[in-house]
């Protein structure tokens, strides 16, 4: 019998619900074309538009597949808009849907957000003078505290809202086995683009912020443990400059949840924009894989989006199932999605509008379906030659 994997499919909303099917399409066409293994893909709604019309964010059936079923996840993205254009939430003041993409992250205990940021030949970059070699850095987001911990609150006082608070934690817990992650991540990867260095650069505010000192101590105590890996640090504010200036310069970067969250925007940018930036949150037993960039209700509808942020995180998904059962075949298959979406981008058609920049600004945009269903007919074509 082929072992079978259980992937829970959990497109959200906005063009969540157009990007998710497309990705998957490419995911079953590699999985097919390699062999050897069966997936099983159960998908479920969920997120802000099912919590406006079920007045909950997402079935018990669903809860307890992800929870305690599947062996990875695929989401789309979280955030809907009521009929006054304004953010659906929960009776909390929690964005609703905020139990699956957050709540996930807490409950699974999925502590590293792993985000490359890698510039794809035929993808227009904002950044003059800087092509595919000096992009591919990889940004590994604390995904369990910061800014994020559910310490928040309002004080009202006569109905009237008068102060709010957001705590903001950092654990010594949190930040070493973050930073081990981000070490361990530069050990495989071939270091910086500039100068082939393995570097893990550690992102923080510690000139300011108690938090962000515990978080560079414990980034220098792991650190120790890598003696052949170059530590580097930078201030998050001047790292953002640095990032346009010199990306060439960065191989792995470590940096706390809520500067991460900002960060990946800016690294998605550079890459070429969210449309193509996909994300893996990650934990020692689960994996949950995302695109970058949110569920975008202003384009949502048009089946215009781009499918390769979330294509993207499919083969993320596929290399880390395949990589915790040591099995072969689907990291071949999560590789083989990479390098379906690398060769489609090569060929400059299909794209999506947002890629028709620059060189390409000439090419008709195609749409999701189109650019999709290209992506998973290059994955058959390429795992047919071998
Ligand atoms: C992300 C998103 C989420 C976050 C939102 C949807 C809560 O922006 O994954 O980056 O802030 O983490
Ligand atoms: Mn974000």
């Amino acid at each position: 019998m082929p072992k079978k994997y259980k992937l829970g499919i959990l497109p959200g909303d906005g063009i969540g619900k157009e990007v998710v099917p497309a990705a998957v399409r490419v995911v079953q066409a590699a999985c097919e074309g390699v062999g050897g293994f069966d997936i099983e893909l159960r998908g479920f709604d969920c997120g802000g538009e099912y919590y406006l019309a079920n007045g909950e964010e997402w079935s018990e059936e669903a809860e307890e597949y992800v929870w305690n079923e599947a062996d990875a996840v695929l989401l789309g993205a979280i955030g809907a808009l009521d009929s006054k254009g304004e953010s659906v939430k929960l009776p909390d003041g929690n964005l609703a849907g905020y139990n699956v993409v957050i709540g996930l992250r807490l409950r699974l205990d999925l502590y590293a957000n792993v985000r490359p940021v890698k510039l794809y030949e035929g993808v227009p970059t904002p950044l003059a003078d800087k092509g595919p070699d000096d992009i591919d850095m990889v940004i590994i987001r604390e995904n369990t505290e910061g800014l994020y911990t559910p310490a928040r609150g309002a004080l009202s006082r006569g109905g009237l809202k008068d102060l709010a608070v957001d705590m903001r934690v950092i654990t010594k817990k949190g930040s070493e086995r973050v930073s081990r992650f981000a070490f361990q991540v530069a050990e495989e990867r071939n270091g910086a683009p500039s100068d082939g260095v393995k570097r893990v650069t550690c992102v923080d505010k510690s000139n300011l912020l108690a938090g962000c000192q515990l978080f560079r101590e414990s980034f220098n105590r792991i650190g120790e443990e890598y003696p052949k890996i170059e530590k580097d640090y930078a201030f998050v504010d001047a790292w953002t400059q640095w990032c346009l200036k010199k990306p060439e310069f960065y191989d792995v970067v470590v940096t706390p949840n809520e500067f991460g969250d900002i960060i990946t925007d800016l690294g998605g940018a550079v890459q070429g924009g969210l449309g193509v930036a996909p994300a893996g949150n990650i934990g020692q037993k689960y994996g949950v894989f995302e695109p970058v960039h949110g569920s975008a209700p202003k384009h949502a509808g048009k089946g215009a989006a781009n499918p390769i942020a979330a294509t993207l995180a499919g083969s993320m998904l596929l290399e880390w199932l395949g990589k915790k059962h040591n099995d072969n075949k689907v990291l071949k298959a999560g590789g083989l999605v990479k390098e379906a979406v690398a060769s489609v981008l090569r060929d400059g058609e299909p794209r999506t509008y947002d890629l028709c920049l620059g060189q390409w600004l000439g090419i008709t945009p195609s749409s999701t379906d189109k650019v999709g269903d290209a992506i998973a007919e290059r994955a058959r074509s390429l795992a047919s030659e071998g």
